[in-house]
Formats: C-alpha cells, sequence, structure tokens
C-alpha cells in the first residue's frame, strides 16, 4: 500500500529522475542507434525490433503495436501496476523521497484498496463456498457444463450462499458496512431495513480490469430464475462503460494477433479461452460502447480488428450492427461471424467442439455481408434500408475502412449510378468530408512535420504555432488535441522556460495524445532546419487559409440562396479581411 503525496512536482522529480532505458533494459535488450535505442517490443511478440526509446525525453513507442508513452506507462503495462504504484516503484529505483499524503489523497486511495481488500476477501469465501457442502448445485452447475476441476481456480469461480447475510456476516467481523455496501456485495434497501448479501444462491466470477485487480463480481443463477446474471453495481473500482471481460487474459494475443473477439455472454468467454483461442472479450450486459472501442482499438494497432461473434438470435444480430457503428466511428475495422440459428459461441465448443469454432472465426462474414443478409426482399423497402447502411457505413472514421464497405455495399446491392450518387450524398452528411486517418496509425508525412515542428523545433517556431495554426480540420485529431494543448502553454507566461513534453505529461490524461508524441519522437526524418520548418509552416498556413476562404465563399453563397442581405455584407467583410491576410512570413 501506497501513502505518498504523488502531486505533480513529485511525479515530475520522479520522472526527471528516471532513466527509462534502465528500467526498460530489465525487459528488453536494448540496442543504441543514434540517439535512440531499439529492441524488440515487449508488448508484442515480434521477430524485427520495432520499439523505440528516445532517452531525451524519456518516451518509448513501438511501431508494431502502438504501445507508447513514458517511463511510469510502461512500468504500468507491463508490471501490471497502477499509476501510483508504477510512480513509486520508480521512485524507490531511482532515489526519490516521496513525501506522505494529504488527508484528502490519502482518503480516496484508502477507500479504493478497502475496496480491494474487501472484494479479495469475498472472492477467497466464494471458492471456499464452492467447495463446501453447500456448493453442490453450483458444482453440478459447472460440471453440466463440462467445467473440469483444473478451471475453478484459473477462473476463480464461487459460490454464494442462497441465504441472507452469511457473507455480510462474515466481512463485517473486519469492515464496516458501509465498505461491504460501497463494494457492492451487500443492498441497502431503502427503507433503512439492515442490509443483506446481494449473490445469493448464484455461482460466482471475479470481474478483473484490464491489469488483472479483481473490480466486480458476476454471479449466475443455478437453474431457472431472474435475473440469470448479476454483477456488481458501479463504484469507485467499477465502470461497466469501459470494462471488457477478460481483457486482462486476452490483452496479449489481441496485440499479437491484432484481432480481438468481442462476445456477448461470460460463459462464451470462459469456453473460448478454455479451448485456447485467447484474444476474447465480453461486453457486462451492456451494448459495446465508444470506451471498449478505444480500449480495444489501442492494442489492435492499426491494422487491427475486431470480430463480432454473437448470439445468432435477433438481439444479437441486432447488437451486432449496433456494436459495429460504435467500433467504426472510434475507427476500428469490424467483421462479424454469423453462427447457426439460435446458438452461441459456447453452444459451438459444447457441441462441436473448439476447433469448429476456431473454423468459424477464422472465416468471418465482413460486416457488408453480414448485414445486408437482413434486407427485406421488396424493392423500395430494401432501398430504404441500403440507404441505412450506407450511412452506417459513412460513419467509419477511417477513410480506408469507409472506402472499402463503400464500395462492397454498392456491389453487392447491384446499384445503378443513380443510386450510388443518392446513397454517397447521404453518406456525405455524416462524415463524408473527414479524411481522418485512423488513430493509431502513422500521421501523414506534412502533419507528421507540423508535430515535430511543435515537440522539437524549439520555442520560437512553437509559438508561432500556437498562435498561428487552427487545431480544426487536422487530419489527425490528436493533432488537434496537441495544437489546443500549445495554445493553453504558450498563453501561460509562467511556461516560457518549460519543456513542452513535460508540461504535457504533468498537464493532461490524455493518454491518446501521449502515444502521438511517443509515436512522433521515436520517428527519424529529416533534420529540422530553418528551412525545412519554415517552408513547411508556410504550407500549413496556406493550406488552412485556403480552408478558411472556402468555408466563407460558401457561406456567401448559402445567404444569398436565402436572400438575407445582410448576413451576405457581413460575410463578404469577412472574405476581404481574410485576403488581406494572406499568410506571409
Ligand atoms: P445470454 O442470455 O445469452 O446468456 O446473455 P448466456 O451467456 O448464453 O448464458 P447461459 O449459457 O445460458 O448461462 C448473454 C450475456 O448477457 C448478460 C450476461 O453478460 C450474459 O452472459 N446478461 C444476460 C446479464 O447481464 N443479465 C441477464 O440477466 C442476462
Ligand atoms: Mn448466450
Amino acid at each position: 500500500m501506497i501513502d505518498a503525496d504523488l502531486n505533480p512536482q513529485v511525479i515530475a522529480q520522479v520522472r526527471d529522475a528516471t532513466d527509462l532505458v534502465e528500467v526498460a533494459s530489465d525487459h528488453v535488450k536494448l540496442k543504441k542507434r543514434g540517439r535512440k535505442y531499439e529492441g524488440l517490443c515487449p508488448f508484442h511478440e515480434e521477430k524485427t525490433p520495432s520499439f523505440s526509446i528516445d532517452p531525451e525525453k524519456g518516451l518509448f513507442y513501438c511501431f508494431g503495436c502502438h504501445a507508447g508513452g513514458d517511463a511510469i506507462k510502461f512500468v504500468m503495462e507491463l508490471e501490471r501496476l497502477s499509476f501510483p504504484e508504477a510512480v513509486e516503484r520508480l521512485a524507490r529505483q531511482f532515489g526519490v523521497h516521496l513525501p506522505p499524503a494529504s488527508p484528502d489523497a490519502r482518503r480516496r486511495r484508502q477507500t479504493s484498496d478497502r475496496l480491494r481488500t474487501v472484494l479479495e476477501e469475498a472472492q477467497h469465501w466464494f471458492t471456499e463456498q464452492l467447495v463446501a457442502p453447500a456448493g453442490a448445485g453450483a458444482r453440478s452447475e459447472l460440471e453440466r457444463r463440462g467445467y473440469g476441476k483444473e478451471t475453478w481456480r484459473d477462473f476463480g469461480f464461487g459460490y454464494a450462499p442462497d441465504d441472507w447475510r452469511q457473507l455480510l456476516d462474515h466481512l463485517e467481523r473486519r469492515h464496516p458496512q458501509g465498505v461491504i455496501i460501497e463494494a457492492g456485495l451487500a443492498v441497502q434497501p431503502d427503507s433503512g431495513k439492515s442490509p443483506y448479501d446481494r449473490f445469493r444462491g448464484r455461482l460466482t466470477f471475479p470481474v478483473r480490469d484490464s491489469e488483472g485487480r479483481l473490480i466486480a463480481f458476476g454471479g449466475r443463477v443455478l437453474g431457472e430464475g431472474e435475473p440469470k446474471y448479476l454483477n456488481s453495481p458501479e463504484s469507485a473500482l467499477f465502470h461497466k462503460r469501459s470494462t471488457l471481460f477478460c481483457l486482462d487474459r486476452a490483452r496479449r494475443a489481441i496485440a499479437d494477433d491484432a484481432e480481438a473477439v468481442v462476445v456477448e455472454g461470460y460463459f462464451d468467454c470462459f469456453s473460448l479461452h478454455l479451448v485456447g483461442i485467447t484474444n476474447v472479450v465480453a461486453t457486462l450486459g451492456t451494448a459495446l460502447t465508444s470506451d471498449h472501442s478505444r480500449l480495444l482499438r489501442r492494442r489492435l494497432g492499426a491494422d487491427g480488428r475486431v470480430v463480432l461473434c454473437y448470439d445468432a438470435d435477433s438481439a444479437g444480430r441486432r447488437a451486432a450492427a449496433t456494436g459495429a457503428r460504435v467500433l467504426l466511428e472510434a475507427g476500428v475495422a469490424v467483421a462479424v461471424v454469423g453462427l447457426p440459428p439460435g446458438t452461441d459461441p459456447d453452444d459451438i465448443i459444447r457441441t462441436r467442439g473448439g476447433d469448429a469454432m476456431r473454423e468459424m472465426l477464422g472465416n468471418p462474414s465482413s460486416l457488408v455481408e453480414f448485414l445486408v443478409q437482413d434486407l427485406p426482399d421488396e424493392r423500395t423497402a430494401r432501398q430504404r434500408g441500403a440507404a441505412d447502411l450506407a450511412v452506417l457505413v459513412g460513419s467509419a472514421r477511417d477513410p480506408h475502412i469507409r472506402d472499402e464497405l463503400f464500395m462492397e455495399l454498392t456491389q453487392r446491392m447491384g446499384f445503378s449510378e443513380d443510386v450510388l450518387r443518392d446513397l454517397a450524398r447521404r453518406m456525405g452528411g455524416q462524415r463524408g468530408a473527414d479524411r481522418s486517418p485512423r488513430a493509431g496509425t502513422s500521421l501523414g508525412s506534412g502533419e507528421l512535420f507540423l508535430a515535430r515542428i511543435i515537440l522539437d523545433g524549439g520555442p520560437r517556431w512553437r509559438r508561432l504555432v500556437a498562435d498561428q495554426v487552427d487545431p480544426a480540420h487536422r487530419g489527425d485529431e490528436r493533432l488537434g488535441r496537441l495544437i489546443e494543448k500549445l495554445k493553453i502553454f504558450s498563453a501561460d507566461e509562467a511556461n516560457e522556460d518549460r519543456d513542452f513534453i513535460r508540461w504535457l505529461q504533468e498537464a493532461t490524461v490524455d493518454d491518446e495524445l501521449m502515444v502521438l508524441v511517443a509515436e512522433v519522437s521515436a520517428g527519424s526524418g529529416p533534420e529540422l532546419s530553418e528551412e525545412s520548418i519554415r517552408l513547411q509552416l508556410q504550407r500549413v498556413m496556406l493550406e488552412q487559409w485556403k480552408a478558411q476562404a472556402h468555408e466563407i465563399t460558401a457561406a456567401v453563397r448559402h445567404a444569398a440562396d436565402r436572400e438575407d442581405l445582410e448576413a451576405v455584407a457581413d460575410l463578404q467583410r469577412k472574405l476581404v479581411e481574410l485576403k488581406s491576410r494572406k499568410p506571409d512570413f
């Protein structure tokens, strides 16, 4: 347990004292190349080195799996530590003294620690109940599913007795009631009556975060009963929207295969892992969220994809369609496995075995192929349905994915030129104009250069970018966010002599942004000469100026159509003003 005041100054001290090369050397054989170090990436399996460290900035980046960040992140990911744990571990290694915690911080930390302790004790108790005489029902449920004893420990199966206060009584000996309720293990009725156990008469299993720490429980009723599955409620530790079941077990396989399988059910997940298909996660009785998509995208890398393998019923098909949309919006490619009607992955494994399942997962349908199957036959209804699909396709953030899906849609539907144009127009309404590359891939060369100017170009150019470059309309939205941060940084005179990257590390919890910074720092490229910087900035400003002029011209036309003469005059003034300051420096 850590009891230190991890204020920004201390964290900065730890960052400064830390030698990332030394830290990483425990896990990777590093070779010096120029100003950087290279090695085989410890975050995914590879044969040729794509992992790079910039020792001056203290940042790492892998061009293969797109893991990136500073020493704290490195230790968090590789040694499965929380942020404060990682800071403490580095402080110890590099001899930084940590001041004791502020009362407030200590209280927050203590809350999480207490919840964790209570959950761990409950987990221990549940597993004891499973092997006790009362656990017979739960044991035969596991048997029915074909889960041998050796799996019990592995998945942490347990049993919550069909009673009201057994767990509560057990835990109350050492923990206040409030903590037990906060951890979601007991329910406090509104009426002021006494609390009782949440999980009763259920087979239980732990829900862990991506680092394998216990954060909640799931419980399946034995036999028939409602609800079939019960989860812990949201707590300081458990947020359903951003938790993927089994991600702790699946993260390495997901990165290695650049593929993640998402299923609906807990037992789909267990059964797949059991037969050795390990890149599998499940949502926790919720639809797939944008948080889930981001979690997956980070591990999948640029060329990865998600394979949705939901139950083959109408609810499952609907869930696949909405899940696909959320993934596409996050820039993730999607394929779908359509199982035989009425089955789920767990059924397939039980009746046909793991190899049959592996085969199905190995041959998923394209998203369009899957969705087109649900279109009605009648001609106009079919066209309307296809138009909806076009809108769905249009929501894909990655232009390559979007174009490919659109091509496939028109081919499969056998559309004429006219229909195609109409569809394209509908698509345009969504995101047609946005050509952003998939996050996690490299930036375009111009954008990469701009990012390098910001990070390595020195204060003079940085100030110029902060003053003049518009964060909007950047192809990669992370670059826009970087420029926004730069503006904030530059606006504060106190930052005059500060290092921008250090400031960023302290000022932001935007992990994607830090990966971008690591990526740009890891990249090699031509020297940043005065001449090349000037040329690039001129190019950026000219493009920006053109885009603004274009926007105003379009608005003028629009206002003229509405016969809004006042607006026309106003906009024309703006246009003249814009033209008078065509970029030139
Ligand atoms: P299913 O009803 O398909 O469950 O719900 P299943 O996994 O096939 O169940 P078994 O094999 O009959 O035991 C799929 C998932 O939806 C969530 C759970 O995550 C479940 O695994 N769910 C379902 C709930 O959260 N609560 C429920 O009451 C039912
Ligand atoms: Mn199911």
